[in-house]
Formats: C-alpha cells, structure tokens, sequence
C-alpha cells in the first residue's frame, strides 16, 4: 500500500526546545530535527487542534548551519536534542530565546548584551545520572540516558558530551552489573566527577551480597573510581570504596578556592563554564570590602565564597540544610568563615517583613532553581534596598518574569544580559543578567 507523502513543510524558526516550528493551513507544527531555513518532510508525532508535533523524515532542503551529529545515538537518546546544530548557531538560538522571553514575557530589554559564555562542546558533563534496567527482551542489562520521549533506556556505549574516561567506562558498566546477584535491584548509577577523582553512586535496593562485594571493590579498583552505595534518598549515599580515595572537589583557581561536595549533592554540571560565569558574576556585582551582600539559593557557596574572597561580608541562603551545611564547612576550608554566615530557609514563601528582617544589603546575587525567585523579588523593598542585583538564571522565562517585577515595580534597569552555554547540544539556557537602580 503506498502511502501519500506529507507536503514539504518550510522551517521558519526553532522554539525554546530547540524544535523547528513551521505553519500547515494555519496550524503550528513543531518539528524535532528541522533547522531554520530548510525544507522538510515530517511525520506527526501528537496532532492536537491547533498544533502538532512531528519529527522530521526528510531533508529536502539543507540549513548550511546543519552538521553530522557526533554522536551514534543522536535522535534516539534523549540527552541531547541539538547536535545537528552548528555549535555557533546553537549558542545564537539561546541567546535569541534569552531576547524573546526578555521581549515578549517580561516586557523589558537589556541597555546592552553580554557576548555568549561558551567553552568546550564536548566531554564538558561532570555529572550525569544513568538508569539502569535488565531487560531480557532486549539482552539483558541496559545502562544509559533515557530514550528520547520514552521511559525505555537508551542500549548505549557510548556518550560524547561524558569526559572520555567516564564515556569508555559504560559499555562496561553493562557486564558489571549483569554480573552482581542485585542487578534487578540496581536502578541507576550517578556519576560524580572532581578535580581528582571520579565517583559512581550505585543506586541500590537490596543490600549488596558478600561475593557483590568483591567485585565492586574490583571493578572500582580496575578503573580508578571510587564507587558509593546509595540505599534510600540521596542523604544516604555512602562511600564504599576505596575509602582513601582523594576528596571529591571542584576549584575556582582565580578565587583561591576549593569546594569539597558529596556526590548527590548540587553543583554545577559543566565545571570550566562554571569558572567563566563565577568571574564575570563577580566583574558584574564587584563586590567591596565594606559592602554587605546577599547570596540567594547560594547551594555550597559556589558564589557565595567568591564574593567574600573579594572582601565583602556575605549572608548565604539556601533551602537544602545539607548544603547549607557544606557552604559552611567550604568556607571554613577556605578561610572565609568570619566573611560568611550561612542560612537554611525557604525563599519560595519569603515576603517583605523576612527580607526586612535579614538587614541591609547592597548588593545580591540570586540563583534560583527552574522555578525563579518571584516571592523573593517581590519582597524587595521599593526603595532604600540593594543598588545592583546579579541574577544568574537556568530558566529564561522565569528570569524574564521576575525581570518584569523589578523593572516595572521596583525600580531597577535591566543594564546587561548573556546567556552561558552550560549544556552544549542541548536547548537548556543558562543565563546571567545584571539589575541596577
Ligand atoms: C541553580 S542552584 C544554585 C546553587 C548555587 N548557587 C551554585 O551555583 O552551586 C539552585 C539552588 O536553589 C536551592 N533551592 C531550591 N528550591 C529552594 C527554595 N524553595 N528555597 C531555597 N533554596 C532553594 C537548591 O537547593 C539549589 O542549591
């Protein structure tokens, strides 16, 4: 039976996920794998009334920004969505993303734009969270990312965004789990790298057997990693072996500062993008010595510690005790507990009489999850209160919505904007913005 093929579809743009949007009798169709500029066959994937989603079948027309996607699962694992894109191109889509939440969902526009923070597109991953399943249909035990739009795991041996010691590391994975008497038992592995050191969590439901044992220590020993056991939540990850293994760590060399982190805990993934956005966060906030700063959703310290190395006092906050935890013993680490006290609270129900209770501050910096900071910027007062604010975003709409309240409410000029590519190959946006009043 032949079948009638679809007219071809001409891509007009990308959306925020990176998917090329096109308009068939008036109805939007989302297209994953379709550039800007080209031409395309597609095959819908959710027909909705006024817009589907497809995936494109054929290019029929080629965007000279399309390359040959690196890797061998591209399109089947749902880790990456963008690697037919030039990297280039890719770092304008997010920063046009950045302009258009800025434009459309805050109503505000930068004086002036960052140039992009970009670095290596490959290997940059220091963390990644693997699922595993043994599914005897399919071989066996399966170890990787999930499929694209699936719960399925994607059957991989390799990943190019991993450095390629943790890459070369999963097809082995496979062997060593099929081999342990839990492997039904055993759903996901958690990679944690340092400066020194690589970490595998082992995610484990029934407790390992004495012969297990034996051999986690030595496929542990064969690879130079150091492997955790992880019974319940990830407050209960310990370490297994080997026990003198160097300190899981990441440093900030031009701050003078090193950060001890466990391996379930949250840090930034792409630690050489982290280095770029900690100096120009500190560039935009330069902080003084006889200043007193805020660090909101300041996590370990990873800005917290910088802006007291610079010689500012500085109140860290921060929802996660356990992180709060840690910030406090970085900052003994590094000699900057007298510039720092830290603070566990939920900054999602802040109002105006707990932010006046913290005291005067000039300066902030806030970090906050997808969600944004919107209690915490509404709670700022409307005059009298900080005179710059550097607003580090993972999420550009929340930032832009959160840009309308201090800008049209209180008071402040959004003077510059970037975004950070964080994520390389992905439509993920990371962005830092700069308010002044
Ligand atoms: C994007 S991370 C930034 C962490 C840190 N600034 C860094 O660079 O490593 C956001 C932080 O917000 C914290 N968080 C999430 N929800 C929160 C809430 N409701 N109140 C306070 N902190 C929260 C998370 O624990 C996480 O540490």
């Amino acid at each position: 039976m032949s079948t009638t093929p679809t007219p071809p579809l001409y891509i007009e743009s990308l959306d925020h996920e990176g998917r090329g949007v096109a308009h068939l009798d008036g109805k939007a169709i989302f297209v994953d794998g379709a550039l800007p500029g080209e031409l395309v066959r597609h095959s819908s994937y959710r027909k909705k009334p006024n817009y589907e989603q497809a995936q494109a079948t054929e290019i029929l027309k080629a965007s000279p920004n399309r390359v040959v996607p690196r890797c061998r699962w591209f399109g089947i694992c749902g880790g990456c969505s963008h690697q037919h894109l030039h990297e280039s191109a890719q770092v304008a889509a997010k920063q046009r993303v950045l302009e258009d939440c800025f434009a459309h969902i805050g109503k505000v526009e930068p004086e002036t734009l960052l140039s992009p923070i970009h670095g290596p597109a490959w290997g940059y991953r220091t963390r990644a969270r693997l699922s595993v399943r043994n599914v005897i249909k399919k071989g066996g035990v399966l170890v990787g990312f999930h499929e694209k739009r699936s719960s399925y795991v994607a059957d991989m041996t390799s990943c190019e965004v991993l450095p390629p010691h943790v890459s070369a590391l999963l097809p082995l994975f496979r062997e060593f789990v099929t081999e342990l008497s839990i492997r039904d038992r055993l759903p996901q592995i958690e990679l944690a790298m340092g400066d020194a050191v690589t970490v595998l969590v082992l995610r484990i439901l029934e407790p390992l057997s004495a012969e297990d044992e034996i051999k986690v220590r030595a496929f542990a020993d064969a690879h130079s990693v150091q492997i955790w056991l992880q019974p319940k939540g990830p407050d209960t990850a310990y370490p297994f072996h080997p026990l003198d293994a160097p300190e899981l760590s990441y440093s900030l060399p031009e701050f003078n500062l090193t950060m001890p982190f466990r391996p379930t805990e949250f840090t930034q993934v792409n630690h050489g993008i982290n280095r770029m956005l900690v100096r120009r966060a500190m560039r935009m906030l330069a902080p003084q010595p006889d200043e007193r700063i805020a660090d909101f959703f300041c996590g370990l310290g990873n800005f917290t510690l910088p802006i007291a190395r610079r010689g500012a006092q500085v109140l860290g906050i921060e929802g996660s005790a356990g992180l709060v935890q840690r910030a406090v013993e970085n900052a003994t680490r590094n000699g900057l507990a007298e510039k720092t006290e830290f603070r566990v609270a939920d900054l999602f129900q802040m109002t105006p009489e707990a932010y006046a209770a913290l005291g005067h501050f000039d300066k902030l910096l806030i970090d906050p999850p997808r969600d944004g900071a919107m209690e915490l910027v509404k709670s700022l007062p409307d005059q009298g209160g900080p005179v710059r604010i550097v607003y580090i975003s993972c999420n550009p709409s929340t930032l832009a919505r959160d840009a309308e309240v201090l800008v049209h409410l209180k008071g402040f000029t959004l003077k510059t904007a970037g975004v950070a590519n964080m994520f390389p190959h992905t439509a993920h946006v990371e962005s830092i913005a700069l308010f002044e009043r």
